[in-house]
C-alpha cells in the first residue's frame, strides 16, 4: 500500500539525483502546489533552490508579508521582490480583462527574469500536478499548436531552464496530504483557491493602488466575518469584488457616491461548476455593516446569487 511518505522519501532521493550540483529557481506565489513542490526540493536540495517571490501588489491582506514568512519558516531560500509599483504602471489605463490578465502574466515574467538572472540555475521548478498534465493534453488536442501547462502564465523560453516538476503523478488531495507531512501547516495547506492575477481581475475596469487597498479591507472583513460566524470552512471560495460605478447614498444630511462592492462565495467541484452559497441573512447583515462602517468609500454592499454556468466564478 503506497504512502504518501514513501513517495515524499523517494522524491527527494530522486531530485537530488536529477538536479546533483546545480542550482533550482521557482516563481512562489504562496499557492499550495508550488509551495509544496519548493518545500520538497529545498528537503532534497537546500540553498541550491532559490525561490522568486513577486509582490504585485493584488495578493489578499497582508499575504505579501505573511506568505513569504510561512516560506521561510519551511526552510525555502526566499527572495523577495515587490514589484507593486511596476505591474500599476502598467495596468494604468488598461481595462479589457484579457489584457489585464496578459500584462500581468508578462509582468511577472520580467520580474522573475531580472530576479533570476544573476543565479546560473539549471533547472526551473513547476508545481505542475496530475490534472494540470491532463488538462494541457486535452487542450493541445484541441488546439493547433501545442500548449504545455504554465503556471505563471507563460514560461520564459529563452531561459532554456529544465523544468523540475516533483508532483505530476500527484492528485490535489494527495498533494495536500504531502505538504501536511512535509510540516506545512493545514491552515496553509486548506487555503481557498486565488487566481494568479490576483485583485487585478477583482477590481473591474482599471485597476489601481487605492483601489486594490479598498478592496483588500472590504474582502478581509468578508473572510474574518465569515471565520468569525463558522462559515467560512464550508465555503469552497469567497471574495469580494469592487464595480467600477458608483452609487448614491446618506452621509449625515448629504448625498455621498461610494463604490458598489458584490460579495461572492460558492460551492464548487474544483471550479468547473460552481452554485452560490446561501450565507445565513443575520452574517450577511453584519458584513454589510462592517463593510460600509470601516470602509467610507464604499456606499453599497451586494451578494451574487449566480450559479456557474451561467455566470463564471470570477466577475473578469
Ligand atoms: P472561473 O471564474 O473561470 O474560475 O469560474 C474558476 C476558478 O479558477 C480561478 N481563476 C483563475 N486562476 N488565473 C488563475 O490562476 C486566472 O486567470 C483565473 N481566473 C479564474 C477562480 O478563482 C476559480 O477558483
Amino acid at each position: 500500500n503506497w504512502k504518501i511518505s514513501d513517495f515524499a522519501y523517494e522524491q527527494v532521493e530522486k531530485i537530488r539525483e536529477i538536479v546533483g550540483n546545480k542550482k533550482v529557481i521557482a516563481g512562489l506565489s504562496g499557492g499550495v502546489d508550488s509551495t509544496v513542490a519548493a518545500v520538497l526540493t529545498a528537503r532534497a536540495i537546500g540553498a541550491n533552490l532559490t525561490g522568486i517571490f513577486v509582490n504585485h501588489g493584488l495578493m489578499r491582506k497582508d499575504e505579501e508579508c505573511e506568505v513569504p514568512e510561512v516560506m521561510k519558516t519551511l526552510g525555502i531560500n526566499l527572495r523577495v521582490v515587490d514589484a507593486s509599483d511596476t505591474f500599476f504602471r502598467k495596468l494604468h489605463g488598461v481595462t479589457d480583462p484579457e489584457r489585464k490578465r496578459k500584462i500581468i502574466g508578462e509582468t511577472f515574467i520580467e520580474v522573475f527574469e531580472g530576479e533570476a538572472s544573476d543565479i546560473d540555475a539549471d533547472f526551473l521548478l513547476q508545481g505542475t500536478i496530475y490534472s494540470d498534465v491532463i488538462e494541457s493534453a486535452a487542450s493541445s488536442r484541441t488546439s493547433d499548436k501545442i500548449k504545455s501547462h504554465h503556471n505563471v502564465g507563460g514560461l520564459p523560453e529563452n531561459m532554456k531552464l529544465k523544468l523540475l516538476e516533483p508532483l505530476r503523478e500527484l492528485f490535489k488531495d494527495e498533494v495536500r496530504a504531502l505538504g501536511k507531512t512535509l510540516g506545512i501547516s493545514s491552515k496553509f495547506i486548506d487555503r481557498q483557491p486565488f487566481p494568479g492575477p490576483g485583485l487585478g481581475v477583482r477590481i473591474l475596469g482599471e485597476v489601481d493602488a487605492e483601489k486594490a487597498r479598498i478592496l483588500k479591507e472590504v474582502d478581509d472583513i468578508f473572510l474574518k466575518t465569515l471565520e468569525e460566524y463558522g462559515e467560512k470552512g464550508k465555503i469552497w471560495q469567497a471574495f469580494a469584488v469592487l464595480l467600477p460605478v458608483k452609487s448614491v447614498g446618506v452621509k449625515g444630511d448629504r448625498r455621498a457616491y461610494g463604490y458598489v462592492v458584490a460579495l461572492r462565495a460558492v460551492h464548487s467541484a474544483e471550479g468547473m461548476t460552481a452554485s452560490w452559497y446561501e450565507i445565513p441573512h443575520a452574517v450577511l447583515r453584519e458584513i454589510s455593516s462592517r463593510i460600509t462602517s470601516r470602509v467610507p468609500e464604499v456606499g453599497r454592499v451586494t451578494y451574487d446569487i449566480t450559479d456557474k454556468p451561467p455566470a463564471t466564478i470570477e466577475w473578469e
